[in-house]
């Protein structure tokens, strides 16, 4: 997607060939500015304090750590080492467990010598791939929006999102807002309520940034509103993301997501995720016993982050001394919520038959 103009990705190889550029997320919207990955240490610390961020975005942030750590040292004991710190870097999203896998088999058998130039391209596929992933699910996705646009005789088409499942979230083109840029893109009147989403706020700082840099209309709405909006019939459809899929199709995403599911169901408003196939679990069944789910640090829920009128950014403490705090990050929607997954391959049912029916290659690996 552009950034004033400019093509840009979120996740790149520097000119000099030596290390990976990025997007620090934890400055925007305010600041726009990029920094250099050159170890595997910095890879960790990127995914850990979300500098990057988003399932899709995490894998192939991992899988350029596994270069930068082989560049470093292609032993089999700094392999092992690299695939351990990147996997504890974050509990929820597959997308990385199934990154750092794909990095394994793409180096594991080689010789030394040939370990950074496999990882290399292994890297650049899975960036690649990601990209190609995102558009096949925003031409399935358009046909969505495109029928509830026909429906409304060309009125405009409220989706509502939550978290950041935008091009942010991926290498490029995000995947809730693939089907919505293009919708966009081709003339269909389309407009986002933006969950700002609680505790990070990257449904505020993110989501906004990025839809308002690609002129999508949008309006930011506090995480509770959404099921006021849907009893007014204010909200046509829901669109989320997903770091995690099992094969019954449950569905893992940020914290409150189940909330509008279960908002959206008792509304009838249809609520689909965008699901690009790496973060699909065939591993696991039921999403609410067998996801880990992150907890993060209480400072995240106990303060706000923002910019002052005098244009400072300050830190300031929203709860009283001392009070306790819980900050999961994700939550899990059962599949029966769900009306729709829309993968690369079409849209299917959130069920086992279909998952395995559109992915049978992933779910006979995993049997
Ligand atoms: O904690 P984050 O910001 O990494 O969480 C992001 C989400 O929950 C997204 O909705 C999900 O990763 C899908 S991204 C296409």
């Amino acid at each position: 997607m552009k950034v004033d103009g400019k093509n840009t990705r979120t996740i790149w190889v520097e000119n000099d060939g030596t290390c990976v550029g990025i997007i620090d997320q934890t400055l925007l919207p305010h600041r726009f500015a990029t920094i250099k990955l050159k170890t595997l240490d910095d890879a960790v610390r990127a995914i850990k304090t979300m500098q990057v961020r988003g399932a899709p975005l995490i894998g192939a942030a991992a899988a350029y750590g596994v270069w930068l750590a082989l560049r470093a040292d292609a032993s089999d004991e700094n392999l092992e080492r690299a695939y351990a710190a990147l996997l504890a870097t974050r509990p929820t999203a597959i997308n990385l467990k199934w990154a750092l896998d794909q990095m394994l088999a793409a180096v594991r058998n080689r010789p030394r010598a040939e370990r950074v130039a496999a990882a290399f391209k292994r890297a650049g596929e899975i960036a690649d791939e990601d990209i190609a992933i995102n558009q096949a699910i925003g031409r399935h996705g358009l046909k969505i929006i495109e029928e509830v646009a026909a429906r409304k005789k060309g009125a405009r088409v409220n989706v509502l999102t939550h978290c950041n499942a935008g091009w942010l979230a991926t290498v490029d083109w995000g995947t809730a807002t693939a089907p919505i840029y293009l919708a966009h893109d081709k003339g269909v009147a389309v407009h986002v309520f933006a969950d700002e989403t609680r505790p990070r706020n990257q449904g505020a700082s993110l989501t906004a940034w990025e839809l308002g840099h690609h002129g999508v209309p949008h309006t930011v709405i506090p995480d509770n509103t959404g099921g006021h909006l849907m009893q007014h019939g204010l909200v046509d459809l829901v669109i989320v993301g997903t770091d995690r899929v099992t094969a019954q199709g449950d569905v893992c995403n940020k914290i409150g997501t189940y909330l509008k599911a279960l908002a959206a169901h008792d509304n009838k408003v249809p609520f689909y995720v965008a699901l690009p196939s790496p973060t699909i679990d065939f591993s696991v069944s039921d999403g609410l016993s067998e996801i880990p789910i992150e907890q993060r640090s209480p400072d995240e829920v106990a303060t706000m982050t923002g910019k002052t009128k005098d244009g400072r950014i300050e830190t300031v403490q929203i709860i009283p001394d001392g009070s306790p705090v819980a900050n999961y990050g994700f939550d899990v929607t059962p599949a029966r919520l769900i009306t729709g997954l829309i993968t690369e391959r079409g849209v299917i049912q959130a069920n086992r038959e279909a998952l395995a029916a559109a992915f049978p290659e992933r779910a006979k690996l995993a049997s």
